[in-house]
């Protein structure tokens, strides 16, 4: 497939992402921002510097780096700031549904920052995004190992205040070697016993008997788990049981976990009926992205469409939401499937020319800005889908607008603010100028209907 069309193909999929940290979400510039701000000395001066950086000569190499990145995160806002920018890129990236694991004990044991306002933070910063892209969020405080077991046990209880701002499960991550989940088990049946599910990472830096320790307390969803791979029994285990891995491809080949990318078992672990689901863990730390992800699936691993749509389809049914929300998400994702393959199903896709139908049936990514900041956001030909295009105003908005027979998808419906953008777009897009039309029409005053008509 060529790569501009696996490119559409992914970004227009509508996925969830399970296994992201919020602190290793930082973009390089927040993260120069904010040293700046709260006076820390990073050693590096700008984004090459950064991204230098970000190179591993083992697991533990990384998690130490982990640890000196923390440290610019200082003050509520802080939280409140990279927690919109996560749940902005993830919409730009047509992610519908994020579950976030962030560290609390990190910045309450080094820096004294009161978890209280640091979660009301995190919520502002999702409500946020909601409201301004319909990205929902929700929350997997980790206890990191090399803490202890009190912090656990206090980790634990921050899990269950802070239900009322989208914690969901109670998270394990740090370093795995000589420190197994069963050494936290007070804590972790303290929490299971208040109704909140336990989501540890395991088989991530350690071998099987990480994972099998892990399985002690019944966790819906293990973090990684790739290294489950070499002891058949366990393969069984986990499709027998259902249980979910989150896997992190790149992330595992970065750290070192994984020796190369011949070596990684997602193929194997597929193969044999685990249920799996794809992540990026610490993006910009691995330099990567959920999309990138996806389509290293394809590419390392020769996942079809089908599969990156089983893929996304096992994130949704895998997200700890309530019963009823998750079953929305899943209908949400159903819809999005069933548009995307009847587009492909037509012949007039694999065509040089596209049938009357399917002429101006594209799918486009656009980032349009709000009318209150501006009167018109220039969306020209970098626009295209995969091709993000940066406003020269504020923070543009993302959407992915299918032009032509197909319905709107949920972020056009679900974005509340009035836009505009000038009509120049619509030609320079090789679009038809009917249903440019349409879609300037729609997109003025967002409506569904006027769009579904085109
Ligand atoms: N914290 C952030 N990323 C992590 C990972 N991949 N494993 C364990 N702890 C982490
Ligand atoms: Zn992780």
């Amino acid at each position: 497939m060529p790569s501009s069309r696996l490119n559409s193909l992914i970004l227009a999929l509508p996925k969830a992402e399970l296994h992201v940290h919020l602190e290793g979400s930082m973009q390089p510039k927040t993260l120069l921002l904010l040293a700046e701000r709260n006076g820390i000395d990073l050693g590096c001066a700008d984004e090459e510097g950064v991204r230098a950086m970000y190179r591993y000569r083992d697991f533990p190499h990384f998690l130490a780096l982990y640890g000196t990145l923390t440290s610019v995160l200082r003050r509520p806002e802080d939280f409140q700031l990279i927690t919109h920018e996560l749940g902005m890129e993830a919409a730009r990236q047509g992610t519908r549904y994020l579950e976030v694991t962030f560290s609390p004990a990190t910045h309450y044991r080094n820096k004294s920052i009161a978890v209280d306002e640091m979660m009301d933070a995190i919520a502002e910063g999702a409500q946020a995004v909601l409201q301004e892209v319909g990205v929902e969020m929700r929350f997997i405080p980790d206890h990191v190992r090399e803490y202890g077991q009190e912090f656990c046990q206090l980790t634990a209880e921050w899990c269950v205040q802070g239900r009322d701002r989208g914690v969901v499960a109670l998270g394990l991550g740090g370093g795995e070697q000589g420190r197994p989940a069963s050494l936290f088990a007070d804590a972790i049946h303290w929490v299971q016993a208040q109704g909140m599910p336990f989501v540890p990472h395991a088989g991530e830096a350690v071998g099987p008997e990480g994972v099998w320790d892990a399985l002690q307390f019944n966790p819906p969803r293990i973090g990684h788990g790739v290294r489950a791979a070499e002891d058949p029994e366990l393969v069984d285990y986990l499709c027998e049981k259902r249980i979910v891995l989150e896997v992190c491809p790149t992330s595992n080949i970065r750290t070192g976990c994984v020796a190369s990318w011949n070596e990684h078992p997602l193929r194997r672990l597929w193969d044999a009926g685990v249920l799996l689901t794809i992540n990026s863990d610490d993006p910009p730390m691995f330099n990567t992205t959920l999309l990138d992800e996806y389509r290293v699936a394809v590419t390392q691993f020769g996942f079809t469409a089908d599969d990156l749509a089983r893929l996304s389809m096992n994130a949704a049914r895998a997200s700890l939401l309530p019963a009823e929300k998750r079953e929305q998400l899943v209908e949400t994702f159903k819809r999005g499937y069933k548009r995307r393959s009847a587009r492909m199903d037509c012949p007039c896709q694999r065509a040089s020319s596209p049938c009357r139908d399917h002429q101006s049936d594209k799918s486009i990514l656009l980032h349009l800005t709000p009318i209150a900041l501006s009167t018109s956001c220039n969306i020209g030909v970098g626009s295209e889908i995969g091709t993000p295009f940066s406003s020269p105003y504020l923070a543009p908005i993302p959407l992915i607008v299918l032009i032509g027979r197909g319905e709107p998808t949920p972020y056009f419906q679900s974005c509340k603010n009035t836009l505009s953008f000038s009509s120049t777009c619509v030609p320079s897009m090789g679009c038809s100028s009917i249903a440019g039309e349409y879609l300037l029409a729609g997109a003025v005053r967002p409506s569904a209907s006027a769009i579904a008509r085109t």
